[in-house]
């Protein structure tokens, strides 16, 4: 296990809670945030893709916003937060809809035309990958500017998927 992975473990035992698949992590990742715990995945999330050519971040509002911009800011690239309610100021767009099982809502993810362009090597940063869907929603997006996926990196996942990089899995959690 990675030097992040056994801090943020610890992290979670000391100031949060694992309720079945269920991580309480608003005292340090999404609500009230440590700024240095983010700097740290986000510098093992970066090592990762440092090789990768890695154009353009993408996330979803609004949790992962700070891991991608710390990433973002280690590998020398711009990132973009897809906006879960499209601005008027918004002209052509691309557009996803996605359903959340954990909150029990459908929402749309917008993406303007003007920041993500064609060809464009994205990685795509989340805190937490539960039922995928907003990754799919991104994926769509991706297709729709007619750029390119390069992988994933999220901070938990909890899914079966093990083709995305994760700081933690639902695994280590529970051992
Ligand atoms: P999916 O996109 O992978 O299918 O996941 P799903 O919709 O089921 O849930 C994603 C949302 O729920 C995310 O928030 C994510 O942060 C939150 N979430 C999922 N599992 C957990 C968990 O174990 N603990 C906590 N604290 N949150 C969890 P979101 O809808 O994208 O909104 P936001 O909070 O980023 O604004």
């Amino acid at each position: 296990m990675s030097y992040a992975s056994k801090t943020l473990l610890e992290r979670i035992k000391r100031d949060g809670s694992i309720t079945g698949n269920v991580i309480k992590v608003d005292r340090f990742l999404n609500h009230m945030v440590d700024p240095q715990l983010i700097e740290l995945l986000a510098s093992d999330v970066a090592a990762q893709f440092a090789e990768k050519s890695i154009e353009k971040i993408l996330t979803a509002e609004t949790s992962g916003i700070m891991l991608a911009q710390a990433v973002a800011g280690m590998l020398g690239v711009t990132f973009i937060y897809a906006k879960k309610n499209r601005p008027l100021t918004m002209g052509a767009h691309y557009a996803a809809a996605s359903y959340s099982f954990t909150k029990e809502e459908s929402t749309t993810l917008y993406v303007s035309k003007e920041v993500l362009r064609p060809c464009e090597r994205v990685l795509f940063i989340d805190d937490f990958l539960a039922k995928g869907s907003t990754l799919k929603a991104i994926e769509e997006i991706i297709e729709q500017a007619d750029a390119m996926l390069v992988g994933s990196a999220v901070i938990i996942n909890k899914s079966e998927r093990r083709d995305i990089y994760a700081i933690l899995t639902l695994e280590d959690l529970q051992a």
